[in-house]
């Protein structure tokens, strides 16, 4: 990439450890496992590096977004872009006629660009600054053809201390803010959360005598955060897997709704 990153911004093109913030060591060390084309040139805010979908990560969701919604939707929004991690995989996935990306800090979603143009696909994603919520409801607000992803800001990690997360506290929106919203718009909901999040909370919304699928994504056997599926994604009957080509990328996949709405601990 011959763009240049407009450091004074906060964005950075860190290709030197000694030039990244101390207090961000650990994420150089795994920064080729968030972003596999690290080395060609990535965008990174600081506070990207908390939020960011590890590549392996994004592309698992990102399949089993694509094989598992009705045929018919083909419109992918994703309400809290980052810097791309989840969009550039949804786009590369091929499976979505558009992806929208939603982000509301300028600086973020600049990142984004640049990243999507490194995975050669910055034409297939319309980026959008702005309130989620607000771009939702005003633009997107009868699309029966689309499905919803969103990866909102945890709160910073009092999740690892919670044995199980009480998803009312999750900052700055709560999960029932994410739903109520959401679902006004799409029958089809994605929401990424800690992977300690509260199963019972989540069932709150599955459909009545219906259930919502969670599936945990791991890495190296530790869950890293699981994913809610709320509206009739089909999984069939596959068993989890190890994935081959994603390093030690494992899925767990439990239905709770309710019959069955109990915490399960991850694998
Ligand atoms: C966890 S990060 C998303 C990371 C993204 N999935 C990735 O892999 O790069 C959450 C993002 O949501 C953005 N955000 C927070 N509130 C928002 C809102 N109301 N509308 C749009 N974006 C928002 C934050 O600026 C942050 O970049």
């Amino acid at each position: 990439m011959d763009e240049v990153a407009p450091e004074k911004e906060g964005i950075h093109e860190w290709l030197d450890g000694d030039q990244f913030p101390e207090h961000l060591q650990k994420y150089w060390f795994q920064r080729k496992k968030i972003w596999d084309r690290y080395d060609e040139g990535i965008w990174m805010t600081e506070d990207a590096w908390f939020g960011v979908t590890p590549e392996p990560v994004a592309n698992k969701i990102a399949a089993h977004v694509a094989e598992s919604t009705p045929a018919s939707k083909d419109i992918l929004i994703d309400a809290f872009a980052g810097v791309g991690g989840n969009a550039i995989a949804f786009a590369r996935s091929g499976r979505w006629k558009q992806v929208f990306a939603i982000e509301k800090d300028a600086k973020t979603i600049k990142c984004g660009k640049h990243n999507a143009k490194i995975y050669g696909v910055d034409k297939k994603i319309v980026w959008v600054t702005g309130d989620c919520f607000n771009i939702i409801s005003r633009r997107y607000n009868n699309l029966d053809n689309s499905v919803i992803f969103a990866s909102p800001p945890w709160g910073g990690t009092d999740y690892l201390d919670e044995k199980i997360f009480d998803l009312s506290k999750m900052q700055p929106y709560g999960l029932d803010k994410l739903y109520s919203e959401f679902s006004k718009y799409s029958k089809h909901i994605v929401l990424y959360l800690p992977r300690t999040s509260d199963l019972n909370q989540i069932a709150k919304y599955a459909p009545k005598d219906g259930k919502v699928e969670v599936a945990h994504y791991c890495v190296t056997g530790a869950s890293k955060a699981l994913c809610a599926y709320y509206g009739d994604f089909d999984f069939g009957q596959e068993e989890p897997e190890a994935a081959q080509d994603e390093g030690a990328m494992e899925i767990e996949k439990q239905s709770v709704g309710e019959e069955n709405s109990s915490q399960t601990a991850a694998s």
